[in-house]
């Protein structure tokens, strides 16, 4: 698959997601397979403002490119900056947030509230575009009813203003993450744009993700809440892809990938910042396997990468004697 001059090696992509997609967790995605990772959405006018925990957010790695990186706001001016700030930053494509429905994001008239003001998204676009040389995409709800039309019509300017690519969350604003997403609106999409459709929601497993691909016609897949509990998805589905049998990820394997990104993280960034990053993603790591409570209040008490390391090491040596061969 293509975005621009981008050439991903494969059409699996982790979703941006909040808290969850830092330096640390697009670095075991991308040691797990994933063709593109995505940065958590950062505020346009934190950036420009130089806001001291937005620039955090902009924490990158050769090791993870190419990266994707997604800012949110509803000025045509600041996201034009903002764009320019992230490309410097190290980003190989620039993302637009048009599907946050989160009330905060929603209220400054940013992410899918912009779903309901074409002339504002042509104009961000249009700013945004002529600032960047590289490849720009966006990330889109089917808007705030269910016909898709807000979709559409986004789509159509945007493949207008030169964006590269649009990956396509199908459920409203409105829903949330309730409900189904509705596939049949990225099949729609895919034939009737000329850029990349990315397919996007409530792919759980391997299967399904090629599932998606063959149902749309999507040209890339996006994982979000199944790659947070278990980045060996793109693995698993690059597999399929690659007619292969599915790998089963073995607790010896889950070991390595927890204690890699710690250590990775811990290098890149210092212990004292690597820290609260990695909280989040070794409990969901865990999610599922057996004793995965008692080691989530580890890993919540544990103050520093070496606690986390043991909490990990005692984790894993107790886990050994149940491991059953294999974990999905
Ligand atoms: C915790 C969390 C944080 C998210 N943060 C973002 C975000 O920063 N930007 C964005 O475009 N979407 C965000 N999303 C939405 C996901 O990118 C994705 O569209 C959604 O989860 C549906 O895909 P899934 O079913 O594979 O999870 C977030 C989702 C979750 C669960």
């Amino acid at each position: 698959m293509r975005i621009g001059g981008i050439v991903l090696k494969n059409p699996l992509i982790l979703a941006p997601m909040a808290g969850i997609t830092n330096l640390a967790f697009r670095l075991a995605a991308k040691r797990m397979g994933a063709g593109l990772v995505c940065s958590e959405m950062v505020s346009a006018n934190g950036l420009v403002r130089e806001s001291k925990r937005t620039g955090e957010l902009l924490a990158t790695a050769a090791a993870e490119r190419p990266l994707s990186i997604q800012i949110f706001g509803s000025e045509p001016a600041y996201m034009a900056e903002a764009a320019a700030l992230v490309c410097e930053a190290g980003a190989d494509i620039v993302d637009i947030n048009f599907g946050c429905s989160v009330k905060k994001v929603v209220k400054i008239g940013a992410g899918a509230a912009l779903m309901r003001e074409p002339a504002r998204c042509r104009a961000i676009l249009e700013a945004v575009r002529k600032r960047l040389s590289i490849p720009l995409t966006i990330k889109i709800r089917s808007g705030w009813d269910a016909s898709g039309d807000e979709a559409r019509l986004l789509c159509r300017i945007a493949q207008e203003c030169g964006v590269d690519a649009v990956a396509v969350h199908p459920r409203t604003a409105r829903q949330g993450f309730a409900g189904r997403a509705d596939r049949s609106l990225i099949a729609d999409l895919k034939r009737t744009l000329s850029i990349p459709v990315i397919g996007n929601g409530d792919v759980t497993t391997a299967q399904e993700a090629l599932a998606m691909m063959g149902e749309t016609g999507c040209d890339g897949v996006m994982i979000g809440r199944a790659a947070a509990r278990n980045p060996w998805i793109f693995a698993q589905a690059l597999d399929l892809l690659e007619g292969r049998e599915e790998r089963r990820v073995s607790l010896e394997e889950r070991a390595r990938l927890m204690a890699s990104c710690l250590d990775d993280t811990a290098a890149l960034l210092g212990e004292r910042r690597a820290w609260p990053m990695m909280r989040s993603q070794l409990s969901a790591f865990s999610k599922g396997l057996p004793g995965a409570g008692t080691f989530r209040e580890a890993v919540m008490r544990a103050k520093t990468v070496e606690d986390a390391r043991s909490a990990v090491v005692l984790y894993l040596s107790r886990l050994s004697g149940e491991d059953g061969g294999g974990a999905p």
